[in-house]
């Protein structure tokens, strides 16, 4: 608790450098010349969710994975997932509208508006911040590529979504 007040301060202490024009890379919404960059499959690396709750979630997640593909309106992504978490494996689909720098999707009840952030070449980078009924909330996840997943799990995978 004392390390998570101090860990505050600290962030209170540098929110006037925010506008620093060094802060623009780290905040700027990351919108690829070739939306192509973002369309396939991506394994889930690391995140983080606020509130508490959310954040659970994401420590109960074993493995998961999301796929971004296109659709025939330039304006509309479809968005699949498959999710390992609590002995379970949950399979999901929705599709996404982007707009400007903004994506938006309504998982189940939830609202969620988010955007990309620039990271390494490989790695896709989504912040969002979403409402759930009263709860108000937001998430950041690290998802990499999958080239490297053998085709083994794909099978396995299929097998699971029956
Ligand atoms: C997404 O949109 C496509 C085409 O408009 C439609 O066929 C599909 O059923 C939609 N999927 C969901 C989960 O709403
Ligand atoms: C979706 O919403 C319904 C109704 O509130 C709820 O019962 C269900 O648990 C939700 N499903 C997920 C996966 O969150």
């Amino acid at each position: 608790m004392a390390a998570h007040a101090v860990v505050c301060l600290w962030a209170l202490a540098s929110l006037s450098a925010a506008s620093a024009p060094d802060c623009k890379d780290l905040v700027k919404p990351f919108v690829p010349d070739d939306p192509k960059l973002v369309f396939g499959k991506w394994v889930y690396v690391m995140g983080a969710g606020d509130p508490e709750p959310y954040h659970k979630a994401l420590e109960s997640l074993r493995s998961s994975w999301i796929d971004v593909s296109p659709t025939s309106d330039s304006q509309t992504v479809t968005l699949r997932w498959g999710d390992h978490c609590f002995d379970r494996c949950i399979f999901g689909e929705v599709n996404a509208t982007v707009s400007g720098l903004a994506t938006t999707f309504r998982k189940n009840l939830s609202e969620h508006k988010g955007h990309i952030l620039r990271t390494c070449s490989d790695c896709l980078l989504w912040t969002d911040t979403f409402r759930n009924g009263d709860v108000a909330g937001r998430f950041i996840l690290q998802f990499s590529q999958d080239k490297w997943i053998p085709r083994m799990w794909t099978f396995s995978r299929s097998k699971l979504a029956v």
